[in-house]
């Protein structure tokens, strides 16, 4: 009997445990945005099918039926190759799951873009015109997203302007094969040759070699066609002029791209990296302080950034505006104190708290103010995170433990957000480091070192880095980075082996310095 009830047991908590197992992953499923996007992947579907089969005149001869027979076998292909495409996305892209306005912005460009190439095909317009729509995509997205991106993307789209063509007549596999080739050859190249946009003119120049491209492709697939001299000039010519004319239309779309996509291509950024620029330029006025020490955060980011492959020019322009907020009461900030100077003396922590927290936010209303991109605004935002302002805590701490009440540390922390990105957690420990050096009365190298190190590990074990995909491994060779750097820019400071011995005042200036930054 007691076996039995035992065995009852154990078979009503196995149950209870899968149950709540299932509930879990339920809750994770939902939580993941997955439901939302599988609804956009599926509309999608439905609208990308309809624009592929449309045809003219609306109202067929022989009636509906055999139309929409086609219809659903359009669909199931499309939905094959769509479900690819989302396997892709949430592989290389999965802040796309979660951000539903960016995956809405992604599938209705697709959409725009198979609208175009269904409507080229009606016109009956040369088949290797396929090429533009599927340019224009590329660059978009690597513009926004990155290279390997907008090869998948470009792929996909590739697929369903087949997709269009074939459907609008019958093709061959030659004709289908020869679409293919000129599309991929001329829109990988754009995109293998799209880095970087450090230049006016580079949009036109790598569509300039893609429309070179495009005609030798068009040229040799048209002498394996056997097609006549005359049809293959004239084919070149509409392909390699499509070309050549995405350039000039991304180059004018470029600042709406940005926009659309919230990002900022390097040309942006190094416009925004000129010191003449007016938010800067008051910095350098109203803060001087600040405006170097935000400088050399600059310095010290762009090397860490890029000795981990993230995007150094992003680091080091983030970097001038991360502090812009201080320009506001810049006497109550550390680099612009005169020595022996302290505002803080005359105030309560409280109040100073108030002060220095308030520079993140008033940083962010300076932004919006002087239409700063939303991707450097997240370096003003972020780059405190939500540590503690030590300095002020432990000062409140003492106060108020004489009559005898405790102070919540939330009270003194930053509100946040956490670094969202690796930039932004790169220039959060250049910011740490800069300032904890910077009051070191005899830095050494191992000084530094130990500085550098305890500071990563302070921020890593206050969970400052779990917004962000920052990896061990990188978050050590970052710390390298910044070690060597801060030597160099202490060069002339550094006392070498005889005087390394680190005395406790120097210690304390350290922790003080860093807590009023
Ligand atoms: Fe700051
Ligand atoms: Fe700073």
């Amino acid at each position: 009997m007691k076996s039995t009830a035992k065995k009852r047991i154990k078979r009503i908590d196995s149950r209870r445990s899968t149950d709540s197992h299932w509930a879990v992953r339920r809750q994770n499923f939902y939580d993941s945005g997955a439901p939302a996007s599988i609804l956009l992947l599926i509309i999608f579907i439905i609208i990308s099918s309809i624009a592929l089969s449309i045809k003219f005149p609306l109202i067929p001869e022989e009636g509906f039926w055999p139309e929409f027979q086609s219809l659903l076998i359009l669909m199931a292909i499309m939905s094959f190759i769509s479900l690819a495409l989302g396997l892709y996305v949430a592989a290389y892209e999965p802040q796309i799951l979660k951000n539903h306005l960016r995956g809405g912005v992604l599938l209705t460009s697709l959409l725009i873009m198979i609208g175009i190439v269904r409507l080229c095909m009606l016109q009956g317009w040369t088949t290797y015109l396929l090429v533009v729509p599927v340019m224009i995509t590329a660059i978009m997205m690597t513009i926004a997203y990155s290279q390997r991106f907008a090869l998948g993307v470009s792929a996909f789209l590739g697929m369903a302007g087949v997709m269009a063509l074939a459907n609008q007549e019958a093709i061959s596999f030659k004709q289908g094969m020869g679409v293919l080739l000129v599309t991929g050859g001329g829109t990988g190249l754009a995109i293998l040759s799209l880095r970087e946009i450090r230049t006016r003119t580079k949009l036109i120049e790598v569509c300039c070699f893609a429309s070179i491209v495009v005609f030798i492709m068009i040229v040799v697939v048209g002498i394996w066609q056997k097609d006549s001299f005359s049809s293959i000039l004239l084919h070149g010519a509409w392909g390699a002029g499509g070309a050549l004319a995405v350039g000039f239309l991304m180059q004018g779309l470029l600042p709406l791209i940005e926009k659309v996509f919230r990002t900022a291509t390097n040309m942006t950024l190094l416009d925004y990296g000129e010191a003449t620029k007016p938010l800067l330029k008051r910095l350098a006025v109203e803060a001087p302080g600040t405006f170097n020490h935000s400088w050399q955060i600059g310095m010290l980011s762009e090397a860490a950034a890029e000795s981990i492959n993230a995007n150094g020019l992003l680091c080091r322009v983030g970097s001038y505006y991360h502090d812009v907020g201080k320009l506001l009461k810049p006497l109550y900030f550390v680099e612009n104190q005169a020595e022996n100077f302290n505002q803080h003396k005359e105030l309560s922590p409280t109040m100073s708290r108030m002060i220095i927290i308030g520079h993140v936010k008033d940083g962010m209303e300076l932004m919006k103010e002087y239409r700063i991109p939303k991707v450097l605004r997240q370096f003003t935002e972020s780059h405190h995170g939500t540590t503690l302002v030590e300095y002020f805590y432990h000062e409140a701490t003492k106060k108020e433990a004489e009559n005898g009440r405790a102070v919540p540390e939330t009270e003194f922390r930053y509100p946040g957000p956490k670094p969202p990105s690796k930039e932004a957690a790169i220039v959060m420990l250049a910011d740490a480091v800069e300032g904890a050096t910077r009051a070191m009365q005899e830095p050494t190298p191992s000084r530094i070192e130990n500085v550098v190190h305890n500071m990563a590990m302070n921020r890593l074990q206050d969970g400052q880095f779990d917004n962000c995909d920052l990896t061990m491994r990188e978050l050590h060779v970052l710390e390298e980075s910044l070690v060597k750097s801060l030597c160099g820019m202490y060069h002339a400071r550094i006392a070498y082996p005889k005087q390394e011995k680190l005395s406790q005042s120097s210690l304390e200036t350290v922790k003080s310095g860093s807590s009023a930054k």
